[in-house]
């Protein structure tokens, strides 16, 4: 079976059984989604991430059973990437209920679409439930529910949080509970009568957690007000098991990648097999990622960006010496030819121009890197971070060269020099606007004035319940985030940007004012003001009128320019939706 048919087959059977299919969110979360389980996360890594609000009772618009195809960045396992199941991006398969079924529904089916949609014989499967603790009772609920479906008892293992609670770290906040996960036997012949959760054979394919359960910021747990399932099916791993690999790599979703990588450095998998599959996984995670609007840097998710490019570009330098940036070029063609659902021409040609240059930037100093590596004799923290500073070697890329000749690094001291670096930055930029602008050249302060008056003749033509929800400007384009209940119609997208294009014919003049709250608030000032001031903020007036009143008036520390003439004219190229309730617009200068 190919994953095309693993997908349909399972949105199909949700379908048919009652649920509305949801599109997948973006890698990144909105602002308000990196918050809501009180824990900053820089990627989506479950399906429910989108979900949580609803988790917590908030209705979902398209009602209470749900199911989708989440893309997901896990990088908490990365140095375990390359082995057989370990991946940094997965597509995971889930299905929900919103205080709708529970546990008896959901085990049935899972068990459904396992045995009657994959064909998979009941003889193959084995369950595991929760031991119960002080927080809530052994599940004999569920385990009572596999029997009746046939599981034998001596399939059915209890065990504790550490395996059957999620979020796997269970002193997380937010959304939680027990869960039964199911197992497939994969090796040769059939399967022991008795399940052995540690035996490497039985491979856990599938997760419904029962979350009724929300972890307080002090750490007790409350009942949500709704009991709620929150499945999870990783797409790699099920279609590698059901087409008898023993790797997560040799399936259609990896596997012309590998190819490619293998023609582009000469060599075969056989040959090199541990480093192709961490090259293919992380220029797959990039890709994704790039697509998502991450951009190399030095930060947040844009850090983690580079590392993954990096890290590949060191692997396939050290297979072919010979490798440029060419190569790598290549390969995101490889990645997106697999998921067409996913990715259009223009955002193909953005990704390979993304790419080229960070792995162009890289491979200058790659090499010489890796000369200075050969001369030092003992490696600890502090140089690990002079080889970043100096070279752009990320820490996990220093910790395997050194490890190779038996040394380790003190990963906490490379972190405490890491920090005193970015608190040394911070300050050198204090007192300049950091919301969102990749840099202050020209075009982004032009890109940034536009963005002011594109968040007002928002809120001119489709109503003052628009505000903003985020922005990202790099030289390229600006990035819009604002609440919207609704697609906008070609119409409206033309009416906002016509409107932004006749200000900046206006050549309207930009004012800096710097003035107690109070009166910023009385002036109508509107925007993300987010900044500790003492009791004076920043504003910025476009277009003076008359009485005092400007065009467009929003907290902010700038930079913008003097007068809206010189942004030339600016062209939206896309609206989308991010999450439920929130839009995004990109628009770029027509040059
Ligand atoms: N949230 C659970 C998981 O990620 C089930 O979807 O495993």
């Amino acid at each position: 079976m190919d994953s095309k048919t693993l997908r349909k087959k399972f949105l199909d059977f949700f379908e048919k059984n009652d649920h509305v299919i949801i599109p997948s969110a973006s890698l990144v979360p909105s602002e308000e989604e990196q918050l809501a389980g009180k824990e900053k996360v820089l990627f989506t890594s479950a399906g429910m991430q989108q979900l949580i609000p609803y988790l917590m009772g908030k209705p979902h618009p398209k009602g209470n059973k749900l199911a989708d195809v989440q893309k997901c960045v896990r990088t908490d396992d990365i140095e375990q990437v390359g082995d057989a199941t370990h991946h940094t991006f997965f597509e995971m398969l889930g299905n929900w209920s919103l205080g709708d079924y529970w546990k008896d529904k959901a085990i049935e089916l899972s068990f459904k679409f396992l045995t009657e949609e994959l064909k998979i014989p009941i003889e193959k499967l084995a369950i595991s439930v929760f031991a119960g603790d002080e927080d809530a009772p052994k599940d004999e609920e569920s385990a009572n529910k596999w029997k009746s479906l046939g599981i034998l008892g001596k399939r059915i293992a209890y065990l504790g949080k550490e395996a059957n609670w999620w979020p796997t770290n269970s002193s997380s906040f937010g959304p939680c509970g027990p869960d039964t996960e199911m197992f497939i036997w994969t090796g040769e012949g059939s399967a022991p009568e008795e399940f052995d959760p540690k035996d490497p054979k039985w491979i856990e394919v599938w997760n419904d957690v029962f979350m009724e359960f929300n972890r307080k910021s002090d750490g007790t747990l409350e009942e949500l007000p709704q009991k709620n399932v929150d499945t999870g099916m990783g797409l790699e791993r099920m279609l590698a098991v059901i087409n008898g690999k023993d790797n997560d790599y040799e399936t259609d979703l990896s596997s012309s990648i590998i190819e490619k990588i293998c023609e582009e450095l000469r060599v075969s998998y056989e040959q090199y097999k541990q480093p192709i599959r961490i090259i293919s996984d992380h220029i797959k995670a990039s890709v994704f990622l790039i697509k998502d609007d991450v951009i190399s840097s030095n930060k947040m998710q844009g850090y983690v960006l580079r590392r993954l490019l990096r890290r590949a570009a060191t692997k396939a330098f050290q297979i072919n010496k010979e490798f440029g940036r060419k190569p790598f070029k290549s390969l995101v063609k490889s990645v997106t030819d697999i998921y067409p659902m996913y990715f259009d021409e223009m955002s193909v040609e953005s990704i390979e121009r993304e790419v080229s240059i960070e792995i162009g930037k890289f491979r200058k100093t790659l090499e010489k890197g890796l000369r200075e590596v050969e001369k030092i004799e003992k490696i600890d923290g502090k140089i690990a971070f002079d080889l970043y500073q100096t070279f752009g070697f990320p820490y996990e890329v220093t910790e395997e060269l050194f490890r190779q000749k038996g040394q380790e690094i003190d990963k906490e001291q490379f972190k405490a020099e890491f920090e005193k670096h970015q608190q040394l930055s911070r300050t050198a930029s204090s007192g300049m606007f950091k919301g969102g602008l990749e840099n202050h050249s020209e075009v982004v302060i032009k890109y940034h004035t536009a963005t002011h008056l594109l968040h007002q003749a928002l809120r001119d033509i489709l109503g003052p319940q628009v505000f903003q929800k985020g922005s990202n400007i790099t030289a390229e384009r600006l990035r819009f985030d604002f609440s919207f209940d609704r697609k906008l119609t070609d119409s409206e997208t033309r009416q906002v940007e016509e409107l932004v294009n006749q200000k900046i014919k206006d050549d309207l003049k930009v004012d800096h004012m710097i003035i107690p709250l109070d009166e910023a608030k009385k002036m109508n000032a509107i925007g993300l003001f987010d900044e500790k001031y003492a009791d004076k903020v920043s504003i910025y007036g476009i277009g003076p009128q008359p009485r005092g009143r400007y065009y467009s008036l929003e907290f902010c520390g700038g930079p913008h320019v003097e007068h809206t003439g010189v942004i030339g004219k600016i062209a939206i190229f896309k609206e989308e939706a991010v999450s439920f309730g929130i839009r995004r617009i990109y628009a770029n200068i027509a040059l």
